[in-house]
């Protein structure tokens, strides 16, 4: 193969069917394999999975979190080795309640918070392949971060930024969904539907404007924790919901080091922490607020990150955040999120950069940013620089019309934003965009319109990457609610699924279809280009497609990984090779 863009040779596999079994299918030519599911310990010393769900918090706290989401692959050495020895670091986004422990939701227990918390967070974990199989190593590296993890702040909103101060030190990152990574070797994660976590039964609590626009309400998502752990009760513990929202540094190859809250990139609910340099060696970072209707940004460092770090300053502490604007032509301009820079001012009731980062959703608001339909992953093509950005799925067009990047007004099947940066610099103030891939069945209108007659079938982009030959590659995110479900329009779509596209030519194909009610997210491959990682987040989870749960097995529409009757289905990584020893997508 070639891997030269708009050969049409770029994506040479043959793309397997709809499914809606409970398998993982990936095209004839590749072998999958399953690593590190929930539960599997750090060390062969450490406590072995207990299929019943049972394995206590403190055992959970050293195992594989819950719910598999962003990834990254750091190579261990330099060379060829680097593809057979590395350190996998991953997300665990959240954690079913009904999942997580052998008698589920209710009662709520402080040793249930305890392991949710546990299950929560990053794993940092060395992995190995020989003769085609990988398999996790005892390592000094391993170690899992979880949402009591001591943490620090940096940036405009420091550790003892009043804002800050509540009743413990700060500890904890949570709800941890798409990612991203510098070339200083470290991770970065992104800390999403944090909100869902807090709740309380204050009957005199009401949400403050802030609060609200946050998405804070007494009853969360359920959770319940607040019932018997303080710190997540709004109305005992306000301000430990500002000590998430932000995007948090590791460094994977320092076990010992405490991870950093970069608050100079805002605080929404990230999705995606994509680095690529702009003009003068300056980091950009790229980064949108998963919300129907909210935004996407980027920050802008202020000097070249390598002349930062030789000063010992973090790149990402020293910069300008921006939200995007876009015209209805096809242009769009950056605006900076700056106290005193235009509405931002003490006179608006501004008080510092400190504030506009905390209140991040309400500068942009204040700016006049252009509304998205959910923006989640974003990424850059490896030569022509152009940034790409799933909307998955949203309702903004009703409002924002037919030319705007929300064309659908209900836009139930997500479609993929291009921007291209003036002058090709990502540091740049303005931009021309397009879209590159509209999803959906165009079977069903007037949903499915704008979809280019023949396109392979998919919905709700969500993950999103480009490899080093420029083919960009799709996860599907479509929830639980509309999968496989005719009365959604989603009936001819099947399970979520990984595709390949090739952006010059507009092909687009199916390389992976999921177990029944998983999502399919996270994706990072071997520096060869030889092994491709995917998470499998949530199997198992409840759709009304396949009929109902039991008692005897809650979410259990799917048994995957093991199909073991008296066992549960568990979220897990895929490595996928091809049979071959080639390159994934040839
Ligand atoms: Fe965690 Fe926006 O998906
Ligand atoms: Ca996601
Ligand atoms: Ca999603
Ligand atoms: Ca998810």
């Amino acid at each position: 193969s070639t891997g030269a863009r708009g050969t049409g040779e770029l994506i040479e596999f043959t793309e397997v069917p709809v499914s809606s079994a409970d398998t993982l299918v990936v095209p004839e030519g590749y072998v999958a394999q399953v690593l590190i599911p929930w539960g599997t310990p750090l060390s062969t010393s450490g406590p072995a999975w207990k299929k019943d769900a049972s394995n206590t918090a403190e055992e959970q706290a050293v195992q594989i979190g819950m719910h598999h989401d962003g990834m990254k692959y750091f190579p261990l050495k330099s060379g060829a080795s680097g593809s057979s020895k590395g350190l996998l670091v991953l997300n665990h986004e959240y954690v079913d309640p009904i999942m997580l422990t052998p008698d589920g939701a209710t009662p709520m227990t402080p040793e249930k918070v305890a392991k949710g918390l546990a299950a929560h967070g990053v794993t940092v974990i060395e992995i190995r392949e020989k003769k085609g199989v990988w398999a996790p190593a005892d390592s000094e590296y391993n170690r899992r971060i979880t949402g009591t993890t001591p943490v620090t702040f940096s940036g405009p909103v420091g550790p003892d930024h009043p804002a800050l101060a509540a009743n413990n030190p700060p500890m904890g990152t949570l709800n941890n969904c798409a990612n991203g990574f510098t070339p200083w070797n470290t991770y970065l994660t992104c800390e999403e539907n944090w909100n869902g976590t807090f709740g309380t039964t204050s009957t005199t609590w009401t949400p403050s404007a802030t609060e609200r626009r946050y998405g804070i309400t007494a009853a969360g998502f359920n959770y319940n924790w607040h019932l018997v752990d303080p710190r997540f009760d709004v109305a005992v513990n306000p301000k430990e919901l500002n000590r998430f929202g932000w995007v948090v540094e590791i460094d994977p190859f320092d076990p010992e080091s405490t991870p950093v809250k970069r608050t100079a990139l805002g605080r929404i609910k990230h999705e995606s922490a994509t680095f690529t340099e702009g003009s003068q060696g300056r980091a950009v970072i790229y980064t949108g607020d998963d919300e129907n209707g909210d935004y996407f940004y980027k920050f802008v460092g202020s000097d070249s990150w390598r002349q930062l770090r030789q000063q010992r300053k973090s790149p990402l502490d020293h910069g300008t955040l921006y939200v995007a604007k876009f015209a209805n032509d096809g242009s769009g301009t950056w605006v900076p999120l700056v106290f005193g820079q235009g509405a931002l001012t003490a006179a608006n009731g501004w008080t510092d950069q400190a504030d506009v980062l905390l209140r991040t959703r309400e500068a942009a608001d204040a700016v006049g940013a252009t509304k998205l339909d959910r923006p989640e992953w974003v990424t850059v093509h490896p030569e022509t620089g152009e940034v790409y950005v799933t909307l998955t799925n949203g309702t903004q067009g009703a409002t924002t019309g037919p030319d705007s990047p929300n064309p659908r007004p209900n836009n139930i099947y997500g479609h993929i934003l291009r921007i291209s940066e003036a002058g090709g610099d990502n540091g740049a103030l303005t931009f021309e965009w397009d879209i590159a891939f509209f999803a959906g069945d165009p079977g069903y209108l007037p949903e499915g319109a704008l979809v280019p007659p023949g396109q392979t079938l998919f919905g709700s982009p969500d993950g999103l990457y480009f490899d080093r030959d420029g083919r960009l590659w799709i996860e599907t995110d479509i929830s639980n609610s509309s999968q496989n479900l005719a009365s959604r329009k989603y009936d001819r779509i099947g399970n979520n699924a990984l595709l390949a596209a090739d952006p010059a030519t507009g092909v687009v194909r199916r390389f992976l279809t999921g177990p029944r009610g998983s999502e399919i997210t996270g994706i990072t491959q071997t520096p060869d280009s030889c092994n491709l990682f995917v998470n499998i987040q949530h199997p198992g989870e409840t759709t009304t497609a396949w009929g109902t749960p039991t008692p005897a097995n809650p979410r259990v529409v799917s048994n995957w990984p093991d199909f073991d009757p008296a066992g549960r289905p568990r979220p897990a990584t895929v490595v996928i090779r091809k049979k071959d020893g080639g390159k994934i997508g040839t």
